[in-house]
């Protein structure tokens, strides 16, 4: 196949649902990626929060070709050793008391695990998620996912699910009662724009529920090993969640979802109830494995920290020569720029300049950097950002001021 064949090919067969960028990725190294003629860019993507420790970390590569070597296919019906080990390690980052885990394919699997184990553990049906809150897309995730956008062509959904306003007091403490089973809570809000609850919010939400007799189920996909320079983000808010959900980052862009809880909430499923053929598959443990110890020994969570910091006074400062911009927000490595105007073009103009930037709805530029991310290839990302704003935004300005909306 010729490289020039990609995009034809997928463009013709494969399922057109996915807004594209056009280019064509062939390799990573680190925060870097390179397109089928060699160009290098800078990846503020992380393969949508997916690559943490960076592309082809060479400590990763090795656990797959080992595990690959030794067994790849694997059932969760009889013992491994890949996926002990990596279960074991797992423990050892995972907030107090939630002990006992299943693994599946994707964030939303991990999301369906935690709607049944909520449902059984509680023996109620209703559901409290959030206004703006992104779980996923399949038929019970896609439930507590907000938004016309996703949802209006698939209902009915899974009855008995509310959604609440984001960080209201009044509506929780209407809404979350005896009858309710659970609060799904996407501890920052990703797709909904890069939106940080209160830590007052948060508290009540962990009271009213567990005063409910019901479960506080934290969705960290997008946020958990170290995204936000916590190794989950609920710690910026003493989040304690009696159900977490985990994916994206933790098997270093292998397919994966972790649900975890207690031994005793776990346990109200029975055998047979819930279960995956490829849920704990060996190569993606050894590869989850392998991610926790490069994150833990090459001090990744301390780095999105870091360098979270730095992105995002660089972007502060970007804010006080563009008047584009609206707002900067987020927390280590998951930053949000809100801009006056739609982002398209300057998606497009950046990755056209080298540098790889998510959106989070119209006006809104995403950033999720793998967080082995340096400060250098920072600096690129802000370089690139100011000069490609300089040349979109006296257009932008001028059209809205002719149009009267400036
Ligand atoms: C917070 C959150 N929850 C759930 C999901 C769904 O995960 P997946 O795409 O792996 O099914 C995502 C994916 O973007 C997410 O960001």
């Amino acid at each position: 196949m010729m490289p020039s064949d990609t995009r034809a090919i997928e463009d013709a067969f494969y399922a057109r649902y996915y807004a594209r960028k056009p280019v064509t990725i062939v390799r990573g190294s680190g925060a870097l990626l390179y397109d089928d003629k060699d160009k290098e860019y800078v990846d503020c993507t992380g393969a949508y929060g997916a690559c943490i420790v960076g592309h082809a970390h060479p400590r990763i590569v090795q656990a797959i070709s080992d595990q690959a070597k030794k067994l790849i296919a694997c059932h969760g019906s009889t013992y491994n050793d890949a996926r002990a080990l990596f279960i074991s390690k797992l423990r050892t980052i995972l907030p107090n008391g939630l002990n006992r885990l299943f693994l599946t394919n994707s964030g939303a699997e991990a999301i369906e695990c935690a709607i049944k184990v909520a449902r059984k553990a509680t023996g109620r049906r209703k559901i409290v998620a959030i206004k703006g809150a992104f779980h996923g897309k399949t038929h019970g995730a896609l439930s507590a996912t907000w938004g016309a956008k996703y949802r209006k062509d698939f209902e009915p959904l899974v009855p008995d699910f509310t959604h609440i306003p984001f960080n209201n007091i009044e509506a929780a403490k209407e809404t979350i009662t005896n009858d309710t089973a659970a609060v799904f809570l996407e501890v920052v809000q990703g797709e909904g724009g890069i939106r940080v609850p209160s830590k007052e919010w948060v508290a009540l939400l962990g009271d009213l529920i567990r005063d409910a007799g019901g479960l506080l189920v934290g969705d960290e996909i997008q946020t958990g090993f170290g995204r936000t320079g916590k190794m989950f983000a609920g710690e910026h808010m003493d989040l304690k969640p009696d159900v977490l959900c985990l994916g994206k980052g933790i098997a270093s862009g292998l397919p994966i979802g972790v649900t975890a809880a207690s031994d005793e909430t776990m346990s109200s499923l029975s055998v047979g109830e819930h279960t995956t053929t490829f849920g704990g598959n060996p190569v993606v443990c050894a590869s989850g494995s392998a991610t926790i110890d490069v994150l833990l020994e090459e001090r990744l969570v301390e780095n999105a920290a870091k360098e979270g910091e730095h992105f995002k006074t660089s972007l502060l400062r970007l804010m006080d020569n563009h008047r584009i911009i609206r707002e900067v927000r987020g927390l280590g490595l998951m930053l949000a720029v809100e801009t006056r105007f739609d982002v398209h073009g300057i998606l497009t103009t950046a990755l056209n300049e080298g540098v790889l930037i998510l959106d989070a709805g119209r006006n809104v530029l995403r950033f999720l950097p793998p967080l082995c991310i340096d400060t250098d290839q920072i600096e690129r990302v802000i370089g690139t950002l100011d000069s490609v704003l300089r040349r979109e935004e006296p257009a932008r300005l001028s059209s809205s001021v002719a149009k009267g909306n400036a």
